[in-house]
């Protein structure tokens, strides 16, 4: 008999959350101008907005935190830190930072800059703007099946190998400061990466004379769905299989807020001795010195224990099992969503749930307010309003897909908060014509998504 995969956890500490009332949030929703970033989260009953710096710390963790080592150079906390880090990715170098973003912005003000191209299965967001901000190209080189939001695959995240071999043939490697793995693909619906995936694309680099460097922010979920999915790596433990990706890159930028297990923190690593060096000068620069880069030391030994409770077995067992188990739910109420699930989050279809609201009327906002007005669940829009653009005729070009990312933050919710979340959402789409649409009142001229205002639509 098959048994409910349970959490593998207690709570020892609870943070209550406040229930509201349907026309409590009918009204912060109008205050919110109708923008989910502008809500206070003292107004939200599930926050899925991120699985970013919103996990719960163990025991383990906070004891860590009272061992923190501040000193300013040569701390405690640095060399436990580093030790971990090495263990885990075999580079010589580790370079801490205040988050994921600040080791691109290093590893992007050496590397980028006009006429270069970083190439990549999916650059995150804040990867792109770092590339582009330097005048370089960042460009996507996704397996097409990605481009199916109903298709199933089971690594939908990798790269295109034969895209990636052809593009490094007509820039030539001096052009490519270096091919990015993005382990799991947050922007293609946190799809994981396969081992021969990362090793057909270490062949390829290596024969152009190019870097492979891992966004390795979610790479043990990435590690588990290769154990699962995977045959040659059924009976490797995970550790082994997350030695195993390191090992096929140069180095590797992290946000240590998703599977480090903290709420702030992140870091990079590299193997190639001069890089190190030019990025650890501009880390004095702009983060600390480097043995805390732009942490305290508590956080990095939280962090150095993070980083190794992350790979038990039990709980990434329990943590993809939460999201599959959501996919089922949404699949017998027949409410479409980017398939397979993924590691660390559930992205609606909303585009194809509300087809009587048209890309101008942004379905997935309209979508992601009708969730919070219903239960106080808070999502996030990763559609038109986030990536549309004004066209040439100031119409809007679409986004390609209109999604609503329900994004879950590890170790704090329970199974009958996502029951909950099961029952709200077979609600609405049993009434999701009566969804409105909505438009733009007010929109700054970049990054729009965080301060939009709008207004619904009646009827
Ligand atoms: N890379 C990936 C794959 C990410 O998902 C993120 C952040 C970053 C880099 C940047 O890291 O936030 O520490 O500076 N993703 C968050 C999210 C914001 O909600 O998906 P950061």
């Amino acid at each position: 008999m098959t048994r409910t995969i349970i959490e593998p956890f207690r709570i020892k500490a609870v943070e209550p959350i406040r229930m509201t009332t349907r026309d409590e949030r009918a009204a912060v929703l109008a205050a919110a101008d109708h923008n989910l970033f502008a809500i206070a989260a003292e107004d939200v009953l599930i926050d899925l907005l991120t699985d970013s710096g919103t996990s719960a710390m163990s025991a383990a963790q906070w004891a860590a935190i009272m061992l923190g080592d501040e000193s300013y150079a040569g701390s405690r906390s640095y060399y436990r830190f580093e030790e971990r880090v090495r263990e885990l990715t075999g580079h010589r170098h580790v370079l801490p930072t205040h988050q994921g973003r600040a080791a691109e912005a290093i590893l992007c003000s050496l590397l980028g800059g006009e006429g270069r191209t970083f190439l990549a299965n999916s650059h995150f967001d804040t990867t792109r703007a770092n590339i582009e901000f330097t005048g370089a190209e960042a460009r996507d080189l996704l397996t097409p099946i990605a481009a199916d939001p109903a298709a199933y695959h089971p690594f939908k995240g990798n790269i295109d190998l034969e895209a990636l071999d052809a593009a490094l043939d007509e820039l030539g490697p001096e052009r490519v400061p270096m091919v990015i793995l993005t382990v799991t693909n947050n922007s293609a619906g946190g799809q994981p990466v396969s081992m021969a995936n990362l090793r057909g694309a270490r062949e390829i680099t290596a024969r152009h004379g190019v870097r492979m460097f891992l966004d390795a922010a979610r790479f043990a979920e990435n590690a588990f769905f290769i154990q699962s999915r995977e045959e040659e790596f059924a009976d490797t433990p995970l550790e082994q299989i997350a030695r195993q990706m390191f090992a096929l890159s140069d180095g590797c930028m992290v946000s240590a807020k998703k599977d480090g297990l903290v709420n702030i923190g992140g870091f990079a690593t590299f193997d190639d001795d001069e890089l190190a060096l030019a990025a650890r000068n501009r880390l004095i620069l702009t983060e600390g010195f480097p043995t805390y880069g732009g942490m305290a030391g508590r956080d990095l030994d939280a962090l150095a224990q993070g980083l190794k409770e992350v790979l038990d077995p039990d709980y990434l067992r329990y943590r993809v099992r939460s999201m599959a188990y959501v996919g089922e739910a949404l699949d017998r109420a027949g409410i479409p969503y980017l398939k397979p699930t993924g590691g660390h989050a559930i992205y609606l279809d909303a585009g194809a749930m509300l087809p009587h609201i048209p890309a101008s009327r942004y379905p997935g906002q309209a979508l992601a307010c009708a969730l919070y007005l219903e239960g106080g669940i808070r999502g996030v829009e990763i559609g038109s309003v986030m990536f549309g653009k004004p066209g040439p005729d100031g119409a809007e070009v679409p986004a390609p897909m209109e999604l609503v990312r329900l994004a879950f933050p590890r170790r704090v919710y329970t199974q009958s908060h996502v029951d909950y979340l099961i029952e709200v959402l077979r609600d609405l789409n049993e009434r999701r014509d009566a969804i409105p649409g909505l438009e733009i009142s007010w929109q700054p001229p970049f990054l729009r998504h965080f301060t939009a205002r709008f207004r619904p639509l009646s009827g």
